[in-house]
């Protein structure tokens, strides 16, 4: 099937009480190891491209990428989604060059600036056929080039939201209840613990509507080891508790953004690789057991966390 927007997709995990995976690409062995966990796992999938992973990868590369795994993977369904879009400039460019969804980050402006640049993507994305994710609240964490300072993230006021839906016409909302971008996200020694009751909150004021959490990655400890082990140094990485991932994806949370849990897996095994095979060059030897890992990893939250495993 040819690339899909997200819409069915967050119809069916919204009533089938599962959540999407919307995982990070950036390279060839990312998108295999992606797309073929989901491919056995029978699972629908969004693959998500950053401001960094265009101006890393370039933007037909990425493209042409998605589109290989989409011939790859007949059988399941896969969106193409622009993460984080900065403007609407990025966005239009993506929707242009065959992206399904686009997200239009205006949470660091003042609301109403959000609302403005926020329906000015929707108005041009559904003229063309693309979706629209918004956001609502700040996350901690590196988004992109923006560094937002633990002190200066706010939680989503579930008070704004009707409005911000209404006005704007997105077809899915961003909130902030406590998940963070990056390998640190909580304190040690403090307990993880998410805001179920802001989602609650959300929940009620649009019922039926697709939610989305950013910042979802668990930081494997395994892999946390493994890159401390061979030469890292990645003390106090903490994720998200993968059972209150689980119970947000019973709930309206439709999509969740995982992306630093794959980063960590190819960087451990890369890591471990290394130390182990000093005397190895072949990019291919290293890449192999690097993506051979991320495509575990994948299948264990198709499976484990998202519930969305057998799916499409
Ligand atoms: O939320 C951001 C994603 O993890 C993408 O990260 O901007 O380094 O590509 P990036
Ligand atoms: P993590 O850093 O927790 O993987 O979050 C990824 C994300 O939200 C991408 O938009
Ligand atoms: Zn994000």
């Amino acid at each position: 099937m040819p690339l899909v927007t997200t819409k069915e997709m967050f119809k069916k995990a919204y009533e089938g009480g599962y959540a999407i995976g919307a995982f990070n690409v950036n390279n060839m062995e990312i998108v295999q190891a992606i797309t073929e966990a989901c491919k056995e796992e029978k699972a629908p999938v969004i693959l998500q491209v950053s401001k960094g992973a265009r101006a890393y990868a370039n933007h037909t590369y990425l493209v042409k990428l998605v589109e290989a795994a989409v011939k790859e993977c007949p059988e399941i369904p896969i969106a193409l989604h622009l993460d984080h879009g900065p403007d609407f400039e990025t966005c239009k460019a993506c929707i242009d060059g065959g992206f399904t969804s686009v997200m239009i980050d205006g949470s660091s402006l003042p609301y109403e600036e959000n609302v403005a640049l926020t329906k000015k993507v929707v108005e041009y994305a559904h003229a063309h056929g693309v979706v629209v994710e918004g956001e609502l609240g700040t996350l901690a964490g590196i988004e992109d080039e923006v560094k937002v300072a633990d002190g200066s993230a706010s939680y989503t006021r579930p008070e704004e939201v009707e409005d911000f839906v209404t006005r704007t016409g997105v077809d899915s909302l961003a909130i902030a209840i406590g998940t963070s971008h990056g390998a640190y996200k909580f304190k040690p020694g403090t307990k993880p613990q998410l805001r179920f009751d802001i989602l609650e909150e959300v929940t009620k004021r649009l019922p039926g509507f697709p939610i989305v959490l950013h910042g979802s990655s668990s930081v494997p400890q395994e892999y946390v080891e493994m890159i401390n082990t061979h030469g890292g140094k990645m003390p106090g990485a903490i994720g998200v508790p993968e059972d209150q991932l689980r119970e947000a994806a019973r709930s309206a949370v439709c999509k969740i953004n995982i992306d630093s849990d794959l980063r960590l897996a190819m960087t451990g095994t890369i890591r471990k690789f290394f130390d182990e095979h000093p005397d190895k060059f072949d990019p291919r030897e290293y890449l192999k057991p690097a993506r051979a890992n991320i495509k575990e990893l994948v299948r264990h939250k198709l499976v484990d966390v998202l519930g969305c495993a057998g799916k499409a």
